[in-house]
């Protein structure tokens, strides 16, 4: 349960008070033993330039030889390689019973070529491949066993050159900040003078303000008490942590043997506040904010990058739900948008349709009405030419003898 992505209604809240004991108090050992026997797993990833105290750092917080000693590797390959390379180290360690599955993610090469505009390219490839990796088990049906191989932190070193971030950090930090959870540090800060380190970490500050860049902050809940809350604001006033790494023991002051660095002038001692950061940088990053750091990366940047990938694969993702296009009422759409074409186009066939016949009809019309014109005349015409046969005759009989079939009509007989 946690209570930042959850919260109660308010007027929902009854608060009551016990009368015996129930046994919840109990819940935050249950969860413990449960995380205890499943162990922990911490990704973590370490950039820097070549030389800078990565594989010291790593084997200094963790108080193992992840990395073996550079006096160790007895083979060295000839071969320099042309791009930045990304090789991962896994280790089961264990503290008191617990149990941590570390893997460090090493980026030899970045930063080391003539031309290093592009070191930053094959990291993030890197993050987004053990994203989709984790996308793609997301999609299973059975999830079960899912393997986070996800970057939960990228330590980032700074060369310790005093003066201000180089542009290659700058692209970095901006190139990487929206997918991973960016925690710099200045390397090899035993070289500084406490002065430079202060002006210094001024600067990177100043730097990663102007452009805009997210580092990792350790969030902040209303829950927390106060001696949580003045921890965590003295780990956050650190950042960008000034470290110093090294795994041998040297003595120092008294005859005390300390893990840290000799110098004619004095001893520097890793785990003494006085000296670095590097106490601090080792408890925000397995003491107090591991869970953060993982729970970070799974709400937020995650998060992020999956809805980012899943719109421009034009899948929805609404806030708490992960809707899919439904694809039965992806055809009811479409069947009812091809319903609506198909009734546009009936509807202007018919009006075509009406237009041709009114112009028929009238066509008609019009003929019709020159035949009667045409009717009319011959009828004219024939009316007058019998009224002049009439006439015709009229005449003719006026002025000729009867005929005899006109004397038998009138009542004559030739033979008498
Ligand atoms: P690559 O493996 O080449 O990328 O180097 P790296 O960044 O892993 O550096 P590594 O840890 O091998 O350290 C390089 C050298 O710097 C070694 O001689 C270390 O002893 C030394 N070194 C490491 N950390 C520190 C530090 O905090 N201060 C100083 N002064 N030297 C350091």
């Amino acid at each position: 349960f946690n209570s930042t992505t959850y919260q109660w209604p308010a007027n929902s809240v009854i608060r009551k008070k016990l009368q015996g004991y129930v046994g919840f108090a109990n819940l935050p050992n249950q969860v413990h033993r449960k995380s205890v026997k499943k162990g922990f797993h911490f990704t973590t990833m370490v950039v820097g330039e070549s030389g800078l105290g990565k594989s010291t750092l790593v084997n200094t917080l963790f108080n193992t030889t992840l990395y073996p000693a550079k006096n160790d590797t007895v083979e060295l390959s000839p071969e320099v390689p042309k791009t930045v390379e990304i090789q991962a180290i896994t280790a089961d360690i264990e503290e008191n019973g617990v149990k941590l599955r570390l893997t460090v993610v090493d980026t030899p090469g970045f930063g080391d070529f003539v031309n290093n505009e592009e070191s930053w390219k094959p990291i993030l490839d890197n993050i987004e491949a053990r994203f989709d990796a984790y996308l793609e088990q997301e999609n299973r049906v059975n999830r079960h066993k899912m393997v986070d191989n996800r970057i939960h932190a990228c330590i980032y070193f700074i060369q310790p050159t005093g003066h201000a971030l180089k542009p290659l950090d700058i692209e970095f930090m901006r190139r990487l900040h929206t997918r991973v959870n960016l925690i710099p540090v200045i390397a090899k800060s035993d070289t500084l003078t406490e002065e430079e380190i202060r002006v210094f970490k001024e600067r990177i500050l100043a730097d990663i303000t102007h452009h805009n860049i997210h580092i990792y902050q350790a969030p902040q809940y209303e829950y927390d008490d106060s001696e949580t809350i003045s921890e965590n604001r003295e780990i956050m006033a650190k950042i960008p942590f000034a470290i110093v790494g090294s795994d041998k023991e040297v003595e120092a002051e008294g005859g005390r043997r300390v893990r840290g660095r000799k110098y004619p002038w004095g001893v520097i001692e890793v785990d003494n506040e006085e000296h670095c950061d590097f106490v601090k940088l080792r408890q925000m990053l397995i003491r107090t904010h591991m869970e953060e750091l993982k729970e970070y990366t799974n709400d937020v940047l995650y998060e992020n990058y999956r809805t980012e990938k899943l719109m421009a694969m034009g899948i929805q993702q609404d806030p708490s739900v992960f809707k899919e296009v439904n694809p039965l009422q992806k055809m009811e759409e479409e069947r009812q948008l091809h319903e609506t074409k198909l009734a546009k186009m009936e509807s202007e066939m018919k009006m075509v349709f009406q237009a041709k016949v009114q112009e028929k009809e009238a066509k008609l019309k019009q003929s019709e009405e020159e035949l009667y014109a045409r009717h009319k005349e011959m009828k004219e015409a024939l009316e007058k030419q019998r009224l002049e046969l009439e006439e015709k005759k009229r005449r003719i009989e006026s002025g000729r003898p009867i005929t005899p079939e006109k004397k038998q009509k009138k009542g004559f007989s030739f033979n008498k």
